[in-house]
């Protein structure tokens, strides 16, 4: 209790002194957290966050010479670190290594003078470089070198994964090749940061953090940004009073020698779970006061207000944001827009906690072994060339039902590769309690407390094996169900349902519909048939020697196997594994006695 005072304890003596203030979210977890060589992920967010406060996003020219472009900045300080992208033009994402340097770079910023247009003055760290001296020499002309922000080109994609000797190896060059890179990964938490600042303006400690496959291990580049506005962080927020004698004691470690007038103590929910909450201790005087305060009917009607109104001011002021949609009635309110400068699609939720654990759940889950995150990557990019998921919504399976469907099905093998999710709660410790809404979301964050089972599956036995529990799976009856790790009876009519790990009435699935899930099933047994065929066929014939892409989930085992497609004259190989959207929508012709 003591030690997590020192940390937590916010005391205003009566001079006014904040002697020491820790902000909530550094109190809740421990941020340099490294335990067992995994970083939490609030170690994580922490970092990018730091990172991204320090962050400015410039509109470049190509033209200008990048040596005389970093000069120009260091003049404010230090650069941490800084890359170039392409996306409606060449931006350069540039980190200095204190906030001082941004705002003294924002000092000396101008805003633009037009004669013919008005322009709303709403400054941010979205700003654009001019070149108002002579042109760079011609040798500068190329422009810097930019960092890819979207999948790679799928031919080039082929070509890797043609070079890779096995399916194992092709399964992880995939999800190289498509997971976020670390400058994607800072943009994202730049592009929440410049949000921030948007709301900041009605909500000046409020927080805009990612969630979903930006941060859970599962995001593949170009994937949306989902975002939450937090206003849990308000000070005085979600406080309940006591008196300090009933806490004796407690507050006087490390307390100056004279009697505080006026005293605060923060106290961590999770390690004091006596108080159950932040405790505000009650002043000497027996007064206080309180903010006043608009009342809604309920939490939901609050969160789509506070949406509405940052949503016109994103639409109305936001630089780079466009296309603002206010989706307000959904079962979890959002603001959906296009964020141009980093190319985003983005969706803006407010009080969203659940969501948030649930992105812990995932990226603990990603961790945990390796095979989970490669499996999630391939079960994903197959799902979206056969057209099972897309980026529109509608009656198709999401990527997050396919995340939950596969880690499943880990928790199904023989021995299990991951525990399931009543598991993760039992190993909790007190620090990891949490029930939002009065649903129970605790599990253990210490990965070393995780014991695995070993189980020395390869990648290829374990997606044959997918596509084989998925073939046969009695969806008809049961419900997926990561909680138990365990199928349950149906507890609704959906053609699919699955479990939410923490909503529990919730089905994740629910929009699925019967069409659907047999088209999943159908290609779960095609594609299990398809890498069987290529398991029994012996010798184990060498599919191409430059289209081994092939033998990942299957036209080529039956191309390469069957004699008489093998002789027709062309095979197009069209909307296969690798077409994975409509813009990278391919269709390779290919001689089947040439190499591609
Ligand atoms: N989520 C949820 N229940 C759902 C849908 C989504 O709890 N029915 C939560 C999950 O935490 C999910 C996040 O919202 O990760 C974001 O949803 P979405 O963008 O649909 O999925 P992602 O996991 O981000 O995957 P994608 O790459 O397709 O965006
Ligand atoms: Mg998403």
């Amino acid at each position: 209790l003591r030690t997590s005072l020192k940390v937590h304890t916010s005391l205003h003596t009566s001079a006014g002194t904040n002697v020491v203030a820790a902000r909530e979210e550094g109190a809740r977890k421990d941020v340099t957290d490294e335990k067992d060589g995994h970083k939490s992920l609030y170690a994580l967010q922490a970092e990018r966050q730091g990172q991204a406060e320090r962050s400015v996003l410039i509109s470049y020219h190509s033209r200008i010479n990048e040596k005389k472009f970093l000069k120009y900045l260091s003049r404010h300080g230090d650069i941490n670190k800084y890359f170039f992208y392409e996306s409606y033009g060449i931006y350069a994402v540039v980190e200095f290594g204190s906030r001082d340097s941004v705002a003294s770079l924002l000092e000396e910023t101008a805003i633009p003078s037009v004669n013919h247009e008005a322009m709303v003055p709403f400054k941010s760290r979205l700003l654009s470089l001019k070149n108002l001296g002579s042109a760079d020499s011609p040798n500068q002309q190329s422009g810097p070198q930019c960092q890819p922000q979207t999948t790679v080109p799928i031919n080039q994609l082929i070509q890797t994964l043609s070079k890779e000797g096995s399916i194992d190896q092709q399964v992880t060059s995939l999800t190289e090749a498509y997971q976020l890179t670390e400058e994607n990964s800072r943009l994202r938490f730049l592009v929440c940061s410049l949000l921030k600042d948007i709301a900041a303006a009605y909500f000046p400690e409020c927080t805009v953090r990612p969630f979903g496959s930006s941060v859970n291990g599962f995001g593949k580049l170009g994937c949306d940004l989902d975002m939450i506005l937090d206003l849990d962080g308000i000070s005085g927020r979600k406080t309940k009073m006591f008196m300090h004698q009933q806490i004796p004691d407690l507050i006087f470690a490390d307390m100056p020698k004279q009697e505080p007038e006026f005293l605060t103590v923060q106290v961590d929910a999770a390690s004091l779970l006596t108080f159950n909450s932040t405790v505000h201790l009650i002043p000497r005087s027996g007064l206080s006061l309180e903010y006043q305060l608009k009342r809604a009917n309920s939490e939901r009607s609050a969160t789509q207000s506070i949406l509405s109104v940052i949503g016109e001011c994103v639409d109305q002021f936001g630089p780079g944001c466009v296309g603002v949609q206010k989706i307000l009635n959904a079962r979890c309110p959002l603001l959906r827009f296009a964020h141009q400068p980093s190319g985003f699609q983005c969706d803006l939720t407010a009080n969203n906690r659940v969501a948030i654990k649930s992105t812990e759940l995932l990226y603990l889950y990603g961790e945990l072994d390796p095979r989970v995150r490669h499996l999630v990557f391939t079960v994903r990019c197959w799902a979206r060339t056969h057209g099972i998921t897309s980026s529109i919504p509608g009656a198709w399976i999401s990527n997050f039902s396919l995340t939950v469907m596969v880690l499943f099905f880990l928790q199904r093998r023989s021995p299990p590769i991951i525990p399931t999710l009543d598991h993760l709660k039992d190993l909790a410790g007190p620090a990891d309690k949490s029930v939002i809404e009065g649903n129970d979301c605790t599990f253990v964050s210490d990965f070393s407390k995780i014991q695995l089972e070993s189980n020395t599956e390869t990648l290829e036995q374990l997606l044959h094996e997918f596509f084989e529990f998925y073939a046969t799976f009695p969806f008809s009856k049961m419900s997926i169900n990561i909680r138990k790790g365990k199928e349950q009876n149906k507890p609704e009519v959906a053609p699919l349902h699955i479990q939410n790990p923490f909503e529990i009435s919730l089905n994740v699935s629910k929009n699925v519909n019967a069409t659907q899930l047999e088209r999943f099933v159908a290609l779960c047994q095609e594609s299990s048939w398809l890498l069987q065929q290529s398991e029994t066929s012996t010798p184990r014939e060498p599919l191409f020697n430059c289209t081994t892409h092939g033998c990942l989930i299957g036209a080529w085992h039956r191309i390469t196997s069957n004699q008489s497609l093998r002789a027709s004259a062309t095979v197009v190989v069209c909307t296969f594994f690798f077409s994975l959207d409509s813009r990278e929508a391919t269709s390779i012709q290919h001689q089947p006695d040439q190499a591609p």
